[in-house]
């Protein structure tokens, strides 16, 4: 198939690129850049050998997103592209609903003109809210996120689910993320954050290689064994396998929207996560624990059953590979992806 990666300059985006050439597809990257570096795509090219098409715009502007299905052939779509700091929509919350609906709306339009019927979504396991039994099921129907950054991605799945039910022909896959961590094992790409990291994984990273004094841990009094919060860390290399398999699988779903989760299916402890890492990295690193985060959950995971049954997809990377293979990341990109295009 010819696929078209909305923000396939971005994390994920840039693994899933890698994932679908290598599964003897080819690839259309809409990127604007605003969160990602062009260097990203030379080293997608040497990485692939092969030339990928790059159109650098935001795909809010309908006329430009309805324009590029008309000069490039396309089968598929995987929209990775949006904005994604959860603490930060919370100051800008227009900016997020305008950016993540708006450039999603586009998509659908020039998907409709164009005729182009399938469609895989960047979607979150904030989707599930704070009332979900753990582990969260797909089927479960009280979709309420905490954020408005998690609420975008609530709307869009409605929006999707709607559009596809009306569409015939039309089929949709719902991937909702755990927690994407990890990197190409070359070393060559991997999560590179502007700015302070939001993230645990990317700042331990950080601390690792000088650029953090240490890391905070946020809360030590949760009802988990160790005290710290647990969640489901998945190897961005697995959750690119797991689009794959999804667009894969879009022609052969019987109903024309479906949500999988993208999860191992097991908690880790932000305590055992640095641990790990401190034991990739082979040294001790500086860390403290503080108060909590406002709006952080104790403790959940995936019920990864469902694309295991009709993906035929399991993550496979242990919280080892995933620390290794930051750490190799980082240490040979210690300012990230150079500047320059
Ligand atoms: N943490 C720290 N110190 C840090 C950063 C994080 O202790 O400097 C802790 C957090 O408190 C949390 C754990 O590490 O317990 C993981 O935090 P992340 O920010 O890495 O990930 P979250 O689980 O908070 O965020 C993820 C996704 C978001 C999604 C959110 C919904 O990255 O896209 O889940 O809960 F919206």
């Amino acid at each position: 198939m010819r696929v078209l990666v909305s923000g396939g300059a971005g994390y994920i985006g840039s693994h899933t690129v890698l994932a679908l050439i290598e599964a003897g597809h080819s690839v259309v990257v809409v990127d604007d850049f605003s969160n990602s570096k062009p260097t990203v795509v030379a080293r997608l090219e040497s990485l692939s050998g092969q030339h990928i098409p790059v159109h650098a715009f935001d795909l809010a502007d309908i006329d430009k997103t309805t324009q590029l299905f008309s000069i490039e052939e396309i089968d598929a779509v995987i929209h990775f592209a949006g904005f994604k700091a959860v603490g930060e929509s919370v100051s800008k919350p227009l900016e997020y609903y305008q950016n993540n609906l708006g450039s999603t709306f586009s998509l659908l339009h020039a998907m409709r003109r164009h005729e182009v019927k399938k469609l895989v979504f960047s979607s979150s396991a904030t989707v599930y809210g704070d009332n979900a039994p753990v582990p969260y099921p797909e089927d479960y129907e009280h979709l309420a996120a905490a954020s408005p950054y998690g609420r975008t991605k609530v709307m869009i799945e409605h929006v999707l689910s709607d559009v596809a039910h009306a569409t015939p022909g039309q089929r949709i896959a719902l991937l909702r993320y755990f927690n994407p961590v990890g990197a190409h094992p070359s070393g060559e790409i991997g999560e590179d954050p502007q700015g302070i990291p939001n993230n645990l994984m990317p700042f331990v990273a950080q601390v690792a290689i000088g650029r953090r004094e240490k890391l905070e841990v946020f809360g030590g009094d949760y009802p988990t064994a160790d005290g710290t919060c647990e969640r489901d860390y998945i190897h961005v290399q697995d959750l690119a396998a797991g689009h794959v398999a999804a667009l894969e699988h879009l022609d052969t779903m019987s109903e024309p929207v479906r949500a999988f989760n993208l999860g191992t299916g097991t908690g880790t402890s932000v305590m055992e996560l640095f641990r790990a890492f401190e034991k990739a990295v082979g040294r001790e690193l500086p860390y403290e624990v503080v108060g909590r985060r406002p709006g952080d959950l104790p403790a959940y995971w995936a019920d990864p059953s469902r694309a295991r049954d009709e993906l035929g997809w399991t993550a496979t990377r242990t919280i080892e590979d995933m620390c290794a293979d930051t750490w190799r990341w980082q240490s040979a990109n210690p300012q990230g992806f150079p500047d320059g295009s």
